[in-house]
């Protein structure tokens, strides 16, 4: 799957359990899991920051306000944090701050347990309390007033040394002793203190709020109108002063002394009344604090650091063989559905066949699972075998009754039925048409099968003949005149696609999104992509050895570009399309004009700046940047102690630039 992709897939489901968790206090995954979707998009975020726009789920923080209640528009944001899960990533999280700060010597921080309840916005207006909101979207939240009220241990007012007006952050939350007994006094069971605690603020009637246990812990804040101390431990003193409860177990210690801490509240956190999932960690010094602010839905100046993942056990029931876009046949292990961490586990990814061979599994064994950096759960060991026989895997393809191969030495079986494969057709089909390829809406993978069934689609080509099909379409069950239409027209909005997009659509094997960039931007255009790809055929041809140079692609994704080209059914594809489609070419009109644009650049020798930042400013305006000196090479950049691609960029005649000469013309 391309990082795209894959991106999307994180965020559908992210935004599903935002949906779940926030809207419907009915969690559907485990926080562990939540947390490794979050990390695994963020981490592909970080590579892409383009993809951005594509993950608005990311930047929105909980679940929508639910209708019913007021909504009330936060001063400021009621902001996320973000995590880290290792003595590794923290002292990494500290050091970016450093780092961003050019600030040198030992962090001070205070350390709070992160209370597993949800958070509340409480304004007091001339020391009064007047209003609490839930976070919501972190922009908008519910007006829960009339709930927060009924808690006894809420200050209604602040002493004279409050400021005027402030609004003052903390946790609402139901004890786990108070949880259980709300359990078992009801029909309708909460999972969790959390969920509990959320159904019970979250009551229409704050009468039933009123009879539910909830407590709160004060810990942040928001806008105020006098600044009420210097550091963050101070104002936690301040709020204690005012009558708030401060979770007792907060301490103000030195950076280094965090792994202590998070070890001390890991074993304190059975016997702990509440339910915690990680400790908070934020900077004393609340200048530095402001100095630090946010980048996207969290502040710099914290982090959670969440206890590590959950195991559980359960017996394999039987391993299903799934066929993709690329015909690799991966398994997976259905298992009797245990709960792990609040979560119904049914299955366990199993990566592929060496993977089962490796920790011996059968059908029939026990396993230990685990939930933790992987969105799947994984196995991790049998415990106990089942006594079954040795699984054997597939030689042949479960969808399409092809022969399964595994060629060199890759660890992934495929199946070798190609086209003829409904497993293969569909899954390329739904590549095509889903976003960062073709992009077209309605083109979903219950749409694609439906068309795949009723005959219409052989390959992809074939999408821009379904308008042709539009009154069909409309008959069919589930259709009607206007979603025909409408498909239709959303097939012609794309008929104009630029040249990354439209390879990438073309699913070729290890051609994510970043690929096809790569190869539009060296390319530049359809045609001399095409005569590239299809010279490039040959071992040791020129087209062959240019496709190699290409910074970035290597000879797995030159072997499999050219494997792509080499089949007919392909060929006849792309000579459909081109009939179907017009692909704009990839020089932006905003690089055209720089003095790199279109120009095949080599970096050489020791630069004063890293070689990636130099690669990626040089891309940025246009240019192609290789790894080796042909007659093609526009430009040689020239470091220090340059060496064979100077002298043959001297050879050849091409034109060679010093460090400053690059910068110059580059413009910085
Ligand atoms: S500070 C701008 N401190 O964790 C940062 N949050 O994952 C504001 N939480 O939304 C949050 N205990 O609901 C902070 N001691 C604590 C916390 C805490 C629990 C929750 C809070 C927040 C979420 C972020």
């Amino acid at each position: 799957m391309s990082e795209a992709a894959r991106l999307r897939d994180l965020t559908a489901r992210i935004e599903a359990a935002n949906a779940a968790y926030h809207e419907r206090d009915e969690p559907e995954i485990s926080d562990a899991e939540y947390d490794s979707l979050r990390r695994e998009a963020e981490e592909i975020l970080a590579a892409h920051p383009e993809l951005r726009a594509e993950a608005k789920a990311l930047t929105q923080i909980g679940g929508k306000p639910a209708s019913g209640f007021k909504k009330i528009k936060h001063r400021t944001p009621m902001l996320s944090l973000d995590n880290v899960f290792s003595a590794e990533d923290f002292s990494e999280f500290w050091q970016g701050k450093s780092r961003f700060l050019g600030h040198e010597g030992a962090w001070q921080v205070v350390a709070e347990p992160k209370i597993d309840g949800l958070s509340i916005s409480l304004t007091y207006e001339a020391r009064k309390f007047v209003r609490a909101a839930t976070r919501g979207d972190g922009e908008e939240g519910e007006d829960v007033t009339a709930n927060i009220l009924t808690l006894e241990t809420l200050p209604r007012e602040l002493p004279q040394d409050a400021p005027d007006f402030i609004e003052i952050r903390g946790e609402v939350y139901m004890t786990k002793a108070d949880f259980l007994a709300l359990n078992e006094s009801q029909e309708r069971k909460f999972a969790n203190p959390r969920n509990a605690a959320a159904g019970s603020l979250r009551q229409l009637d704050a009468r039933i709020t009123a009879k539910r246990k909830l407590s709160l812990f004060a810990y942040a804040q928001g806008e105020t109108s006098a600044p009420v101390a210097g550091t963050h431990w101070e104002y936690l003193a301040a709020l204690q002063g005012w009558g708030f409860a401060v979770n007792p177990l907060s301490k103000l210690i030195a950076e280094a002394e965090a792994e202590a801490f998070q070890a001390g509240i890991g074993a304190a956190r059975a016997e702990l009344p509440y339910d915690i999932d990680g400790v908070v960690y934020k900077v004393n010094d609340l200048r530095l604090q402001a100095r630090l602010g946010f980048v996207g839905r969290a502040p710099r100046w914290a982090c959670a650091w969440k206890f590590p993942a959950e195991k559980a056990s359960s017996r394999i029931e039987s391993i299903e063989i799934n066929v993709g876009r690329t015909g690799a046949l991966t398994p997976r292990a259905r298992l009797t559905p245990v709960n792990v961490g609040g979560v119904l586990v049914t299955y366990a990814t199993l990566h592929n066949e060496d993977e089962i061979l490796r920790k011996n599994l059968r059908v029939g064994d026990i396993v230990e699972l685990q939930r933790a950096g992987d969105v799947i759960p994984q196995i991790l060991r049998v415990i106990e075998p089942g006594g079954g026989a040795p699984y054997e895997f597939p030689d042949h393809c479960p969808v399409c009754g092809s022969r399964a191969v595994r060629t060199d030495d890759d660890v992934v079986r495929r199946c070798t039925g190609g086209l003829s494969c409904p497993a293969q057709v569909v899954e390329r089909l739904i590549h095509f048409c889903a976003r960062g390829a073709f992009d077209i809406e309605g083109m979903g993978e219950k749409t694609i099968q439906e068309f795949y069934a009723a005959g219409w689609l052989h390959d992809a080509a074939d999408v821009f003949a379904l308008p042709a099909h539009e009154d069909e379409i409309a008959q069919r069950e589930g259709w009607g005149p206007v979603s025909a239409a409408k498909l239709s027209a959303a097939i012609a909005a794309r008929r104009q696609i630029g040249l990354a997009k439209f390879i990438y659509a073309l699913g070729i094997r290890r051609i994510g999104e970043n690929n096809a960039k790569l190869l539009a931007r060296h390319y530049g255009g359809y045609a001399a992509w095409k005569a590239g790809m299809l010279a490039a055929g040959e071992i040791g041809s020129d087209a062959r050895l240019e496709l190699g140079s290409i910074s970035g692609i290597g000879p797995a994704i030159a072997t499999d570009l050219a494997a792509f080209f080499a089949e007919a059914h392909n060929l006849r594809t792309l000579a459909r399309l081109e009939g179907e489609v017009s692909v704009l070419d990839a020089v932006s009109a905003a690089t055209s004009d720089s003095p790199f644009a279109g120009k095949v650049l080599v970096f050489t020798g020791t630069l004063t700046m890293a070689r990636p930042e130099a690669k990626a400013r040089a891309e940025a305006l246009g240019a192609k940047v290789t790894e080796s000196v042909s007659k093609k090479t526009d430009f040689v950049v020239v470091g220090a102690e340059a060496g064979s691609k100077a002298k043959k960029a001297a050879a050849l005649g091409v034109r060679t630039l010093t460090e400053d000469e690059f910068r110059a013309m580059a413009g910085f």
